[in-house]
C-alpha cells in the first residue's frame, strides 16, 4: 500500500515511536511533517528521511496546534505525543495529573479537531490515528493519570469517529503494549522489568517495527471501512491470564 501523494503529520516525533512513525510513513511514500517541541531533535529525525519536515508543535498550546494546520490539510494525522509521570495515586500531585491529561487526552482532541476541521473545509478525507495504550483498556499500579487519559482517548476515538464519519474523517486508535524504546530499555533489563516480560503471553517486549503494519493499515486506504476501531498490538498482554 503506497502513501504517495499523501501528507502526514506525526506529533511527538522527536523521539521513540513518533520518530519511528515518521520514517515508516515516509518510507511508504508520504510527505511527513514531524511535530514536537524540540526543534534540534526534530532536525536530526528528519535529516535522513526523504519527505520529512520538522515543525515546532506543542500539543498543549492551541495556537501552536492551529499553526501546524495553517497550510494544506493533512491526509493522515498520528496523535502520538504523550507523557507519563509515574506515582502512587494517594500521593499524586494535581499538577502531574493535569499535565498528563492535557498532553495525552486534550492534546489529542486539539490536534484531531484541527485535522477534522481542515479536512471538512477542503472536502477531503482524513485518517486520524490516536496512539493510546493497553493501559487505556486495563490498569497497572502507579499509572492512574496515564491510564485515565488513555482510556479517555479510546472513548474520544469512538465518539469522534461517530460524529465525523459522514465527512470522510476516520478516527481509529492503536493500543501498543510495552514497546522497547531508548527511554524504557534500562527498566526492562532489571528484575522487575524481566518479571513484567514474563507476563506477556508472547514472552517478549514489542519492538517498534511490530507497530508498522497496524500503523500503515490505519493510516492508509486499506482501512477505508474502519472507523472507531481500537487495535491492540501487545503480544497478547491484554489477554494474559488473571
Ligand atoms: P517518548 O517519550 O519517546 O515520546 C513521546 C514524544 O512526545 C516525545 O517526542 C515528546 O517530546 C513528545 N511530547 C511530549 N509532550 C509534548 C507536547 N506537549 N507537544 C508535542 N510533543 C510532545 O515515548 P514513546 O514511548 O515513544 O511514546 C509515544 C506514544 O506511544 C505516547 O503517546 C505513549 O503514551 C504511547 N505508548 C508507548 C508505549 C511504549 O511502551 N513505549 C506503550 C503504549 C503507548
Amino acid at each position: 500500500m503506497t502513501l504517495k501523494g499523501q501528507r502526514a503529520l506525526v506529533t511527538g516525533a522527536s523521539s521513540g515511536l513518533g520518530a519511528h512513525f515518521v520514517r515508516v510513513l515516509a518510507d511508504s511514500g508520504a510527505s511527513v511533517v514531524a511535530g514536537a517541541r524540540n526543534e534540534a531533535r526534530l532536525e536530526e529525525v528528519c535529516a535522513g528521511v526523504s519527505g520529512g519536515r520538522p515543525c515546532r508543535l506543542d500539543v498543549t498550546d492551541r495556537d501552536s496546534v492551529e499553526a501546524a494546520f495553517a497550510d494544506e490539510p493533512f491526509d493522515i494525522v498520528v496523535n502520538n505525543a504523550g507523557i507519563s509521570v509515574a506515582g502512587a495515586a494517594l500521593d499524586y500531585a494535581e499538577d502531574d495529573w493535569q499535565a498528563t491529561l492535557d498532553t495525552n487526552l486534550t492534546g489529542c482532541f486539539r490536534v484531531a479537531q484541527c485535522a477534522a476541521r481542515a479536512g471538512i473545509a477542503a472536502a477531503r478525507g482524513v485518517s486520524i490515528v490516536n496512539v493510546a495504550s493497553i493501559l487505556g483498556l486495563r490498569v497497572a499500579g502507579h499509572v492512574a493519570a496515564y491510564a485515565a487519559a488513555k482510556a479517555g482517548l479510546v472513548q474520544f476515538t469512538k465518539a469522534a469517529a461517530l460524529e465525523w464519519a459522514r465527512h470522510g474523517i476516520r478516527v481509529n486508535a492503536l493500543c501498543p503494549g510495552y514497546v522497547e524504546t531508548p527511554l524504557n530499555r534500562d527498566f526492562f533489563a532489571t528484575e522487575a522489568g524481566q518479571a513484567m516480560i514474563r507476563r506477556i503471553p508472547q514472552r517478549r517486549l514489542g519492538q517498534m517495527e511490530d507497530l508498522d503494519g497496524p500503523l500503515l493499515l490505519l493510516a492508509s486506504d486499506a482501512s477505508r471501512y474502519m472507523t472507531g476501531s481500537v487495535i491492540a498490538v501487545d503480544g497478547g498482554h491484554l489477554v494474559s491470564s488473571l
